[in-house]
């Protein structure tokens, strides 16, 4: 039995990465570790509760003491790392904390790390030469694109909010402990997720609540930004393999081919809802569509190009997003 810590495991993909990681993986003990700000919930891990090779422990990446006690009493042997602030409009409000949790909490787990599993830079301990630090950032560390192209893993960085130069700035700490420690770090950069389990402040939740309770749908500006949509459990396979058989020190790039707009996103959503669930005026859920000041800086385009996790490592995205859509208003419609 191999000991694996997961941070942030409390939040969104984290909670639909965990059980998946669990059952895959028979032989691993996993430590949730996760602080439980306002975006992590332990409900979100119900089905865990109780689970013999699964345990949680509450605090923050950035305590270095605990971290390190960590390491020694449950004997780490792999670091699966999504804890961090990931809201955009949140890093425009504060950003302070998305400088201290993603810059600071990532280079404090990443140099416990080093200290636990190498007695120098290059040198491992005996045991921990396969002992493996995944890092988990988003393709927002690239910036933006026009119409046309695609991010690829040469794409040069270029963040244009607090959250995704935090987000930079943890993936070139990652860097640096591969190239002057050695390291074995793999840092996959995913595209927008969505799914079950979202906090409610996200767009896809937003607009199914927004739609539910009779309120204004609130789309930023013209409604044309567009993002590559994945499923979240298709995001946690590509960790997955990613862990267990990415390259030590390589960026891997996850996305669905999936490119749509905002616009399409909310009408889609309205069309599902008024098929299953119809307003009691018989009107469609789309006139409630409103229009509001667009989020500053706000990047037109993001989008993945996936051929390397894809032919390297043969991960593929099994959902589209009318299929991946389709489950999750179910999912909230249950909850309700
Ligand atoms: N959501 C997306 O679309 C997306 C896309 C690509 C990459 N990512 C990355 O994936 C990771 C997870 O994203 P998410 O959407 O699940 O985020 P989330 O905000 O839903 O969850 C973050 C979790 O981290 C915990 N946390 C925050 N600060 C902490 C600290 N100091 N110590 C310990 N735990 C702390 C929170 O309590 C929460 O449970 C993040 O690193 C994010 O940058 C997200």
């Amino acid at each position: 039995m191999k000991s694996i810590l997961v941070t942030g495991g409390a939040g969104f993909i984290g909670s639909n990465f965990l059980p998946f990681f669990i059952e895959k993986n028979q032989d691993y003990k996993v430590i949730n570790l996760d602080l439980l700000t306002y975006a992590g919930d332990l409900e979100n891990l119900h089905e865990l509760n109780g689970h013999p090779r699964y345990e949680f422990v509450k605090g923050d990446i950035q305590d270095k003491g605990m971290i390190r006690n960590l390491f020694q009493k449950e004997d780490i042997r792999g670091v699966i790392h999504f804890a961090a602030e990931s809201h955009v409009d949140n890093s425009i409000k504060n950003p302070e904390v998305f400088l201290q949790t993603n810059v600071i909490g990532t280079f404090v787990l990443l140099h416990e790390a080093y200290n636990y599993w190498m007695d120098k830079p290059f040198h491992f301990k005996s045991g921990y030469e396969n002992s493996r630090f995944l890092h988990v950032s988003t393709d927002e560390v690239y910036g933006t694109l026009g119409t046309e192209g695609l991010f690829s893993e040469t794409t040069p960085y270029a963040p244009n909010s607090p959250y995704s130069a935090s987000k930079a700035g943890s993936d070139f700490v990652v860097r640096s402990y591969h190239h002057t420690y050695g390291l074995n770090v793999v840092t996959t950069n995913c595209s927008n997720n969505y799914g079950p389990k979202q906090h409610s402040e996200k767009l896809i939740p937003t607009v199914i609540r927004k739609s539910l309770s009779g309120e204004p749908i609130p789309v930023y500006g013209q409604g044309t930004n567009i993002r590559d949509w994945l499923y979240v459990l298709d995001h946690a396979k590509g960790i997955d393999l990613a862990f267990h058989t990415g390259k030590s020190g390589e960026t891997y790039n996850i996305g669905g081919r999936n490119e749509r707009n905002n616009n399409y996103i909310v009408n889609k959503i309205c069309e599902i809802l008024d098929k299953k669930k119809p307003k009691p005026d018989g009107k469609s859920y789309k006139t409630q569509i409103t229009y509001v000041a667009d989020r500053p800086g706000h990047d037109l385009r993001y989008a993945i190009d996936a051929t390397k996790i894809e032919t390297e490592l043969d991960w593929k995205a099994e959902e589209n997003f009318e299929s991946g859509i389709e489950k999750t208003v179910d999912w909230y419609l249950s909850k309700k």
